[in-house]
């Protein structure tokens, strides 16, 4: 199992024995604001693989590279003017900008997976003092395996990946609990390349300019990662119930009752107050509960379209999937 460093009580032994594993080319797994990542040296071949092994995560899925300032960032990327603006209204946050890599980067080609651009973020919370003083970009993919749930907890690191992996930092459970957003800016449009914790409503507000969406979730080439079947629990998925079958766990939004909720091997509800960042914190977290009750079927109740309502449905759809 890995050791387990908790952030809120040991800050300076987590930051000195994250930046000693990541400079031996290893891993850690790290907290931030969305999901917990692992992380390593981005440019580090070797590290970089050790990610993509850890994961069983396919190659040609390009990593995002977390910095912790903007003279970081710009060491390694160039801004167009309107993501410059987005980055300075809303890092560090859940947004991901992608970029075009410069030449002098030291970001390995591994971690973009050859592409000319960077997807780039600075998290917010405790990982970004790690980056501050490892002093280099870090590649961090969620810290699950491939095609699993993400991680809003230590304990579903240590669970999922920790008899491979050396360290863990505890800060607690993710504020957000979803991935971040992914925006790319091309010839001044927005595209949204992934829908997440940053509610594209604000990213419109802030630009006065539409997010265009992809016409159906997994559809674009630009988002090579973005495959279909993705976040999957071990059980099947049904979404938009109306009723609960037997054996079946309920996962509802808002405190309404589902009839057969009664026969359901657990009942969670995501905010009972309808709360929507309420909502996207547990929902990780419930997901996993609601597998290990041994139900076959994790059924759904309705949730409402809006905000950040939309990454939500996006992660459900995923899960709902046809497995590969
Ligand atoms: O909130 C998050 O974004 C979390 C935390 C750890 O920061 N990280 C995360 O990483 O969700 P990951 O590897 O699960 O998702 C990264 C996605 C990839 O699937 C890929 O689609 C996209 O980011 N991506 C990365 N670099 C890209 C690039 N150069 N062009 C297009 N998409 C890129
Ligand atoms: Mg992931």
């Amino acid at each position: 199992m890995a050791e387990i460093i908790d952030t809120r009580t040991e800050p300076d032994r987590a930051i000195e024995r994250a930046c000693a594993v990541l400079s031996e080319g290893e891993p850690v797994a790290i907290p931030t604001e969305t999901v917990y990542g692992l992380a390593a040296d981005a440019s580090n071949p070797d590290s970089i693989s050790r990610i993509y092994e850890m994961k069983g995560r396919p190659r040609f899925n390009p990593l995002i590279c977390h910095i912790s300032d903007m003279a970081m960032a710009e060491a390694h990327v160039t801004f167009d003017p309107i993501s410059r603006r987005l980055a300075e209204a809303f890092w560090p946050g859940p947004l991901t900008l992608i970029l075009p890599q410069r030449r002098e980067s030291a970001v390995h080609a591994l971690a973009s997976a050859g592409l000319d651009t960077l997807g780039i973020r600075m998290p917010d919370g405790f990982s970004r003092q790690v980056i501050a003083r490892f002093g280099r970009p870090l590649a961090a993919p969620s810290a699950n395996t491939s095609g699993k749930i993400s991680p809003t907890s230590a304990a579903h690191v240590q669970a999922d990946l920790g008899s491979r992996l050396k360290l863990i930092l505890d800060a607690g459970p993710a504020e957000i609990g979803l991935e971040s957003t992914i925006i790319k800016v091309e010839d001044g449009a927005l595209r949204l390349l992934r829908p997440g914790g940053l509610d594209a409503a604000e990213i419109e507000k802030l630009t006065g300019r539409e997010v265009l969406r992809p016409e159906s979730a997994g559809s674009t080439i630009e988002a090579p990662g973005m495959l279909a079947s993705h976040y999957a629990p071990g059980a099947a998925v049904r979404l938009n119930a109306e009723d609960v079958r037997a054996g079946e766990a309920l996962i509802r939004f808002g405190g309404r009752p589902l009839p057969g909720e009664s026969g359901a091997t657990i009942v969670l509800d995501l905010s009972p107050g309808g709360n929507l960042r309420e909502a996207a914190a547990n929902l990780f977290d419930y997901m996993k509960q609601a597998d290990a009750s041994g139900a076959r079927t994790i059924a759904f109740g309705p949730v409402p379209e809006e905000g950040l309502g939309e990454a939500i449905i996006d992660r459900l759809q995923r899960a709902a999937a046809p497995r590969a």
